[in-house]
C-alpha cells in the first residue's frame, strides 16, 4: 500500500469505533478526510523520516495522520460562511454545504482535538511524544494556524504591507508545513542546531506553499485546484499576486524553494540525510510563469 493510502488508513483506524458516539459526526469528518487532499504535510514528514534512515511504523503513520487531521479541520472551518464562504473543496461540496454549519463546526472541532489523543497513544517514547504534542499544538493554535487565520480575517478590512502579509502566511499556513520537517528531526533524534536548520527549511516551504496557493487562485482552473478559482481575486483579498504582481510572486515562490533545497543539501553533506525524495517533492511545488 502506498503512503497516501496508509495515511488515510491511519485516520480511519482512529474513527473505527463509530458506534460509541454520533455516527453523523464521524460521517462528516470522513467525508472531508476522504475527499482526496494532496497529503503534502504528512508526506513531507514520512519522506524525511526515511531520508534519516528510519523504517516507517504505524506510530509514524499516527503522527502523519494527526497532522493531516488538523489540516483538514482547518479547511472545513476556513470554508465556513463566516470565514471564506466557499462552496467547493477538494473537488466536492464543502462540509457545511454537504451537511450543515453546526456539523461542519463540530467536525472541525473533532479534527483539532482527536490528533492529540492519537499522538499521545502512539508507540513512541514519552519524551518524543511530549515534544511532538508541544510542537503540533504550537503550530496549530493561537501561535500558529488559528492566530494566522485571525490576522487573515482582520486583514480583509484594509490594505496590508508586505511584512503584515508575510506574518499572516507564516502563521496561517507556514507553521503547519514547518511541523512535519521539525517533527521528522525530533523522531530522528537530531541535535538542536540541526533542528533549527530544519525549522528554517520548513518555514521556507510554508511560505512558498501559500504564495503558490495565492498564485493558483488567479491562474488555475477548478479541475486543477478542486476549489472555486479567482475567489481571492473577486474578494479583493490581500495575497502575494495582489500586492506584488504575478511575476514577483513566481520569483518569491521559486526563491523560497531554492533556499529550502539548499538547507536540505547542506544537511545531506554534513549529517548524511538522504535528501532525494524531499528534493523531488519540493521541486514539484515550482510554478513557472
Ligand atoms: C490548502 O492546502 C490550504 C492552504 C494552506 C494553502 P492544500 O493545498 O494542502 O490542500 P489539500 O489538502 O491538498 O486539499
Ligand atoms: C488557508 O488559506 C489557510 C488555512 C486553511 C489555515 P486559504 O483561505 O487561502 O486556503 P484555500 O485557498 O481556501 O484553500
Ligand atoms: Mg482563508
Ligand atoms: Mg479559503
Ligand atoms: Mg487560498
Amino acid at each position: 500500500m502506498d503512503k497516501v493510502s496508509k495515511i488515510g488508513q491511519a485516520i480511519h483506524r482512529y474513527y473505527e469505533q463509530k458506534d460509541l458516539v454520533s455516527p453523523d459526526l464521524i460521517e462528516s469528518i470522513l467525508y472531508s478526510v476522504d475527499a482526496g487532499g494532496k497529503r503534502i504535510r504528512p508526506l513531507i514528514f514520512l519522506e524525511l523520516l526515511e531520508g534519516f534512515g528510519i523504517s516507517l511504523t504505524d506510530a509514524h503513520y499516527d503522527v502523519a495522520a494527526a497532522l493531516e487531521m488538523i489540516h483538514t479541520g482547518s479547511l472545513i472551518h476556513d470554508d465556513l460562511p463566516a470565514m471564506d464562504d466557499d462552496d467547493y473543496r477538494r473537488g466536492r461540496l464543502t462540509n457545511h454545504k454537504k451537511f450543515d454549519e453546526a456539523t461542519a463546526i463540530l467536525a472541525g472541532d473533532s479534527l483539532f482535538l482527536d490528533p492529540f489523543d492519537l499522538v499521545a497513544n502512539a508507540a513512541l517514547t514519552a519524551d518524543i511524544k511530549i515534544r511532538l504534542i508541544a510542537e503540533l499544538s504550537h503550530a496549530s493554535g493561537t501561535y500558529g494556524m488559528v492566530g494566522g487565520q485571525m490576522l487573515d480575517m482582520k486583514g480583509e478590512e484594509r490594505k496590508l504591507s508586505l511584512s503584515e502579509l508575510q506574518l499572516i502566511h507564516a502563521n496561517k499556513t507556514g507553521k503547519l508545513l514547518t511541523f512535519p520537517v521539525v517533527a521528522a528531526g525530533i523522531v530522528a533524534g537530531v541535535v538542536a542546531e540541526e533542528l533549527e536548520e530544519l525549522r528554517k527549511a520548513g518555514s521556507l516551504i510554508g511560505l512558498a506553499f501559500q504564495v503558490r496557493d495565492d498564485i493558483l487562485d488567479v491562474t488555475a482552473s477548478f479541475e486543477e485546484i478542486g476549489k472555486t478559482p479567482k475567489k481571492d481575486l473577486l474578494a479583493d483579498k490581500a495575497t502575494y499576486p495582489s500586492l506584488l504582481g504575478l511575476d514577483k510572486s513566481y520569483e518569491i515562490l521559486n526563491q523560497s524553494l531554492d533556499q529550502a533545497l539548499a538547507i536540505f543539501k547542506n544537511l545531506s553533506a554534513t549529517h548524511g540525510l538522504h535528501a532525494e525524495k524531499i528534493t523531488e517533492m519540493i521541486e514539484r511545488l515550482r510554478l513557472n510563469a
